[in-house]
């Protein structure tokens, strides 16, 4: 057989077989697992949208290639609309948004828009591991920025060496943050465009949950800070928001030549998804909210949350993202210990280690409970940890 590209040598080992493993074991063997795993919405679409699609695939210039430059126009204005009410920053339509086959499609081919061999990209620790893999695939390099507690899960950009900022070219961001369900603040954001001008860097700023959020909370966007176009590009997705992951469409907006740019490389890789998808997208961010699922998701969160707290965790509310982030309450780490809620309570939880070396000491648990109507898993997930020998 003809060998694989040796790039492909640097996807890291699957660190979730194990894990997947013995949840297919126990799936087999008949238990009842309650599965904290995967950040997959578990309520359907919306229905107004999926009406909307249909209407779409109804219009006969949906059926051909999408020809437009960089996104069809009927979903480009309504998105850059959408993004001025939300954050009150104008957008050009015509050079500073782009439409994308789902978030995880842009931010990898970023990566390859922009990396050499030997490049170097800032990538957080913990992080969606996308970021990582994909700069290393393209021949580059990673330096890690530890997102830790204490701060807040935001790097600490005064750590970074000054000569590895000389030679990277990318600096990545993912706030609202998965794994660790973290916020960013306005003041980070201009601190972090500050940096990026110094050392002339692409900022990416992976906003997937930035309209998933609760109490109130408004997650700011980069583009907010004054000068945020000069140095950053940043990611919206329909996927969280309206539970549309199957779907693939999202959107990038900002720095002109990095939209160029990506919109070059991804010009000669695909021919955009189904436009009828994309104007059913744009017929959401007009017409729909998304306030009943978010809401069962907040009423998870403060059950799972106070719950087990009250079995003396000690783990903090997330205001944003499915994920709650639990430090680990014995000294096991993070594969053992949610090996061991998954045989002895048949609770599902992602160990924090698959994240990255800073999230050893954690488990991620997704909030996106498959099966559970109005908490009811959540409770009974909570009393099957009371009744484990945790310590
Ligand atoms: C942080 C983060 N970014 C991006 C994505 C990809 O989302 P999309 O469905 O838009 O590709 C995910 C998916 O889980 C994610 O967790």
């Amino acid at each position: 057989m003809v060998s694989r590209a040796t790039r492909l040598d640097k996807i890291p080992p699957y660190l979730f077989g194990e894990i997947a493993a013995k949840k297919a074991k126990a799936v087999a063997e008949g238990r009842d697992l309650i599965d904290f795993g995967i950040g997959d919405p578990d309520q359907p679409t919306p229905q107004p949208i999926v009406e909307a699609l249909y209407r779409a695939a109804c219009e006969p210039d949906t059926h051909r290639y999408d020809e437009s430059p960089a996104g069809d126009p009927k979903f480009l204005g309504p998105v850059c609309s959408w993004f001025e009410r939300e954050f009150g920053v104008a957008i050009d339509q015509k050079t500073e948004a782009m439409q994308l086959i789902g978030s995880k499609e842009g931010l990898a081919h970023l990566a390859w828009a922009y990396i050499d061999p030997g490049d170097i990209s800032l990538v957080p620790d913990p992080a969606y591991t996308v970021y990582r893999v994909n700069t290393q695939m393209a021949g580059g390099d990673v330096a890690i920025m530890p997102l830790l507690e204490e701060r807040g899960f935001l790097p600490d950009l005064t750590a970074i060496p000054s000569e590895t900022a000389r030679k990277a070219k990318l600096l990545w961001l993912n706030y609202p943050n998965n794994p660790t369900g973290a916020v960013a603040t306005l003041d980070f954001y201009r601190e972090t465009v500050e940096f990026c001008k110094q050392y002339d860097l692409l900022l990416i700023n992976d906003a997937a949950y930035s309209m998933v959020a609760f109490d109130g909370h408004r997650p700011p966007s980069v583009l907010q800070v004054e000068g945020g176009k000069d140095v950053a590009i940043e990611l919206h997705s329909f996927s969280k928001m309206f539970n549309m992951t199957g779907w693939r469409v999202a959107m990038a907006f900002g720095n002109p030549d990095a939209v160029a740019t990506l919109n070059k490389l991804k010009s000669n890789l695909d021919s955009k998804q189904f436009a009828a998808v994309a104007r059913a997208a744009a017929y959401a961010v007009e017409h729909v909210d998304n306030k009943a699922s978010l809401d069962l998701i907040r009423m998870r969160r403060d059950i799972l949350v106070d719950g087990l707290n009250g079995l003396g965790w000690n783990v903090t509310k997330p205001k944003a993202t499915f994920y709650v982030w639990v430090r680990i309450p014995t000294g096991e780490g993070s594969m053992a210990f949610a090996g061991r809620l998954l045989e002895e309570a048949g609770v599902l939880v992602i160990p924090g280690v698959g994240y990255g070396q800073y999230g050893e000491g954690y488990i991620r648990m997704s909030l996106t409970v498959m099966g559970d109507r109005a908490g009811e898993r959540v409770t009974e997930a909570v009393q099957r940890l009371s009744e484990m020998q945790i310590a």
